[in-house]
Formats: C-alpha cells, structure tokens, sequence
C-alpha cells in the first residue's frame, strides 16, 4: 500500500483522490455536537456509536448483504453510513480475503450501495473521507504492496457520486438549486459496473408510492433514469472517464 500511496501522491492528476484523502484528516467522529449553532440551524446532533449499532442490529442481514442498498437523507458526517460500510467490508472480508481481485469487485459494490445527502458541504466531504479510510485501511490490510491506486480511485470516484451535499426537504443542492441526482450501480458478468442516473425527488416520490399517473390513466415513468451509461470496468471509474460517456 505504501507503493500505491507513493504512486498516488506522485501523480497531480489523481485530484479526486488527494482531495478525499487530504482535505480531511478526521476519521472518527466521537462527538455529537459541533457548535450550539448548528445544533439551533441544522438540528445537528449526532448518533452515537451504540445507539447506530442498535438500530442496525434491526435490519442486520440487509446490513450485511453486500449489494443492499442504504441511504440515508441527512447522514451528517455518516455515523450509520461508516458502520453499514464496515459490516458489509467483514461479510467480503470473510468469504473473498484470498483472491484480492474478488475482494475488490465485492468491496468496491460495498461502497457502490452506500449512498447519504446532508445540508452541509463539510458534513458531505467529512462522511466521504471516513468511508475512504475505512475501505483504504482494510484494502492495506489485506493486500499492503499489492494494492492498486485504480482501485482507490475508483472508490473516490463512486463515493463522490453517492454521498452528496443537499437538501433532502427540496431535493437541490442549496446552493446552485441543482436537483440532486444518484447513481445507480450494478455488477454485471462480475467485473463490469452499469451506472444509471436518477432524480432523487422521483425516487422519494416513487417509494411514497402516490398516484402519478399520466394522461392515459396509467402509472407515470418517474422512475426512468435520466442517463444510461455504457458498461464499465470496476477498476476503470474516473472522472475523466465517465465524463465522456
Ligand atoms: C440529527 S443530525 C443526524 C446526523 C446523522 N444522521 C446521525 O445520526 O449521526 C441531522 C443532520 O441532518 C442535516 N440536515 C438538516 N436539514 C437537512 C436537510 N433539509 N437536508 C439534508 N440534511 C439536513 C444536518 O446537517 C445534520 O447533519
């Protein structure tokens, strides 16, 4: 792993992955409340580890089930996102720890599930980083020299399309009122991703299940992705990339 950290620091253009490494050293997040303003303007109070650890022992074999999707719509900086990350890392852990290419494929559609919005950019960009650390910190500790950065880059480019900055009452980014979009991932034929684009609000308003229909009476396609993407190798995911598909 040192090699591949040594290569990545290196190369200038791995702008993704410096800026999810670097920008955040804070990996554990202990404390539940930042300042007495966020609390009043946010309601910014963070669960604690047990209480995360209760509630998902609620739903453990979705936590546990590798490519069970998650997200979650004011995550903070990912107190119940880091601890679905790391028990679905313990299921590819126990069954694909001898083939670092199975470990891979299946670690990185871990990550691929894991999707969080919130209010704050810091909140976004902290939760990215202690996902980061816990996939690269397992990664080293399995396979050290032999980790590859395409993989790491791949991670940060998924976890920079699944955990985003906005606000999930009215579904925008707060700032330049773009709607929130998220992508879906699926492993095809083992090593290859198909990536989809939805609408968040349409995937909100769809699970609400209400009646949106179109002029034939008939159920609207507001679950239809708004881009499709070619197949792509897991290992191959970058921005400069999936920006030209
Ligand atoms: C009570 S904290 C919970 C954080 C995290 N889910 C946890 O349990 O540790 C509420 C979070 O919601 C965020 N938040 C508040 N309003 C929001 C909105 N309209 N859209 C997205 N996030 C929001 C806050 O920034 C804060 O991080």
């Amino acid at each position: 792993m040192a090699a591949a950290r040594q290569a990545m620091n290196k190369n200038t253009s791995i702008n993704a992955s410096e800026r999810v490494t670097q920008s955040h050293p804070l990996t554990k997040s202990d404390k539940q409340v930042k300042s007495k303003k966020r609390v009043a303007d946010h309601g910014e109070v963070f669960t604690a580890e047990r209480e995360v650890n209760a509630m998902l022992d609620l739903v453990q074999q979705e936590t546990e089930r590798i490519e069970s999707r998650f997200l979650e719509p004011a995550c903070g900086n990912g107190n119940f996102l880091v601890e679905v990350l790391r028990r679905k890392l313990g299921v590819v852990d126990g069954r694909y720890s001898k083939s670092q290419t199975e470990w891979e494929r299946y670690a990185v559609l871990a990550v691929s599930s894991i999707y969080g919005v919130d209010i704050l950019e810091d909140n976004a960009q902290e939760c990215r980083t202690r996902l980061y650390k816990i996939f690269d910190d397992r990664y080293n500790s399995l396979f050290d020299s032999k980790c590859k950065v395409d993989c790491l880059k791949s991670v940060d480019f998924i976890l920079h399309s699944n955990i985003l900055w906005g606000d999930a009452l009215d579904f925008t980014n707060p700032v330049t009122k773009q709607p929130i979009v998220f992508s879906e991932w699926s492993a095809v034929n083992g090593s290859l991703l198909k990536r989809r684009d939805y609408v968040f609000r349409f995937l909100v308003e769809q699970s609400h299940q209400f009646s949106l229909f179109n002029d034939e009476g008939e159920a609207a396609a507001i679950d239809e992705p708004i881009k499709d993407y070619p197949l792509i190798h897991f290992l191959k995911l970058r921005e400069d990339d999936t920006t030209q598909l």
